[in-house]
């Protein structure tokens, strides 16, 4: 027996700009900044936009359309959209939550420092040697051979409380006056500032040297199956799918909305912006190469060590440096933010639904004890490692892991064809057999994703940490995400009567 979802009142976007500016919002984050520039160079240069193309044709954009029909056809965040799918689905939906709180916790972090460091970018404040301020004035971090410490280090407290409160207000603002609202303001200003610096970027000297190592095509890496593996994942992170959030904010989409459209445009936006910061980062890096007398081999790094020590380096050496260190890391601070209030929404707006509390109650419900958490977690001396390893972990054995879950109970209980018509009902580009196809052969490279990752850490261990630390802080959050998610489950809905399931 088939019926459709019962409508309840719900947050709407006002149309589909406000939306595109909200998923993109979303969409470009760290991952586009710090983490695209760098897996392009270490997998393969310019032979890394095949596996990224095709990563992002098979399965980015299909697995955005399938985001965008679940959350549009059942009008809620990812547990019940989920458990109206199927009444079995709801622990996917809060498994995917939970891969938000974590990404969350530390994401806040991360919007913290790079916010910091904007301020600190006028007065260079982290002097001649960027790395040890960062590491041992700025962070205190302690050698976790030494165990755990959970000493608070004031620099990095402020800027943490500050942008979860900032978050908050315009979460509790709502879908409209909050969320697109704040997108519609600080995406147009984020691609002008990001405009500015690769321009900028690209007339340092050493420029075009950088280029060249970041596109310069290894082709023999094609043949190793992690640069795929790094293609796909890429793309998952960036653009936010199959965690939860586009399935959220298409809730939010008016009835009549045209999804492969919307998504067509999300989808390619974000991967520009990639490329744009491909070029932006390692012009700069091709600079600091050429000043510091080295090879751009040398001194390529993503991630922390790319925003927070290469760049700090690079700010102090160029001319007009801290302007360029405004650009970078106030670009930074908007793209991270945008893409933060999207992770904790995801969170909101489950909450939301299964207790029917409002929006103002179920925004501090959330985000108070995220904020305590994520103070308590990061804000001490053994943030940095702790960081690191839950980022691997809820990337690989958090999104991937739920994705492929998720997606095997779709394909299994025949989901596909259903969620394929709704989508062609008011979707400008109608999908067919190759959308299914690219769903379900996504499935299986998910599958090989967590399993090959899984042995190799397994045999390998992790970057070198002590097998206890990965194991609570690795495998241990990876696994309690699950249980806490079934347990979520379990749980009553207030006004079960109002939720019609899907049979
Ligand atoms: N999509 C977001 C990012 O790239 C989460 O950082």
């Amino acid at each position: 027996m088939s019926s459709q979802p019962t409508q309840q009142k719900r947050a709407t976007f006002s149309g589909r700009q406000a939306f595109i500016m909200a998923a993109i919002g979303s969409a470009v984050g760290l991952g586009n900044i710090w983490r695209f520039p760098y897996a392009t160079y270490e997998n393969g240069g310019g032979a890394f936009i095949i596996p990224y193309i095709v990563a992002l044709l098979t399965a980015g954009i299909p697995l955005l359309f399938l985001d965008f029909a679940i959350g549009h056809r059942h009008r809620g965040g990812a547990p019940l959209s989920f458990r109206r799918l199927n009444k079995h689905f709801e622990t996917f939906g809060w498994w995917q939550v939970m891969v938000n709180v974590i990404i969350g916790v530390y994401y806040a972090v991360v919007l913290g420092w790079a916010a910091i460091y904007t301020y600190f970018s006028f007065a260079k404040t982290w002097g001649d040697k960027p790395a040890d301020f960062f590491i041992g004035e700025f962070l205190k971090a302690g050698d976790i051979a030494n165990g755990i410490s959970f000493e608070f280090v004031g620099m990095v407290i402020g800027p943490l409380i500050a942008v979860w409160l900032i978050s908050l207000v315009v979460l509790a603002l709502g879908v409209e006056k909050g969320i697109a609202k704040s997108s519609s303001i600080l995406m147009p200003v984020l691609v002008v500032m990001f405009l500015v610096l690769v321009v900028y970027s690209l007339t340092l000297p050493g420029a075009a040297k950088g280029l060249d190592a970041l596109f310069t095509p290894n082709w023999e890496k094609l043949a190793e199956p992690s640069v795929w593996i790094a293609a796909y994942g890429q793309i998952f992170f960036s653009l936010s799918i199959c965690f939860g959030i586009m399935i959220t904010y298409s809730s939010y989409l008016k009835k009549d909305s045209d999804l492969t459209g919307t998504g067509l445009v999300v989808g390619f936006a974000n991967s520009s912006f990639e490329v744009l910061a491909g070029i932006g980062v390692f012009a700069a890096l091709g600079f600091m190469a050429t000043a510091s007398g080295q090879e751009v081999s040398e001194v390529a790094k993503g991630g922390i060590g790319l925003a927070f020590i290469a760049f700090p380096t690079i700010i102090n050496e160029a001319p007009l440096g801290s302007a360029l260190g405004v650009l970078f890391f106030g670009s930074l601070t908007f793209a991270a933010l945008t893409s933060f209030i999207s992770v904790i929404e995801v969170i909101i707006a489950a909450i939301q639904d299964k207790l029917k509390l409002s929006r103002v109650a179920a925004t501090f419900t959330v985000g108070l004890p995220m904020m305590l958490i994520s103070t308590v977690l990061f804000g001490t001396t053994t943030g940095l490692p702790m960081l690191d390893v839950m980022d691997k972990f809820v990337n690989y054995f958090g999104i991937v892991a739920v994705a492929f879950a998720s997606l095997v109970a779709i394909v299994a209980k025949g989901k596909l064809s259903t969620l394929g018509h709704h989508i062609n009902k008011t979707s400008s580009l109608k999908v067919g057999t190759l959308w299914r196809l690219c769903v379900i052969i996504t499935t299986g490279v998910l599958a090989f994703m967590v399993f090959s990752e899984a042995i190799k850490i397994f045999n390998e261990g992790y970057e070198g940490y002590p097998s206890w630390f990965v194991n609570i802080f690795g495998w241990g959050m990876a696994g309690l995400l699950l249980v806490v998610a079934f347990i979520l489950s379990l749980l009553p809905w207030k006004n079960e009567a109002e939720f019609k399931v899907e049979e």
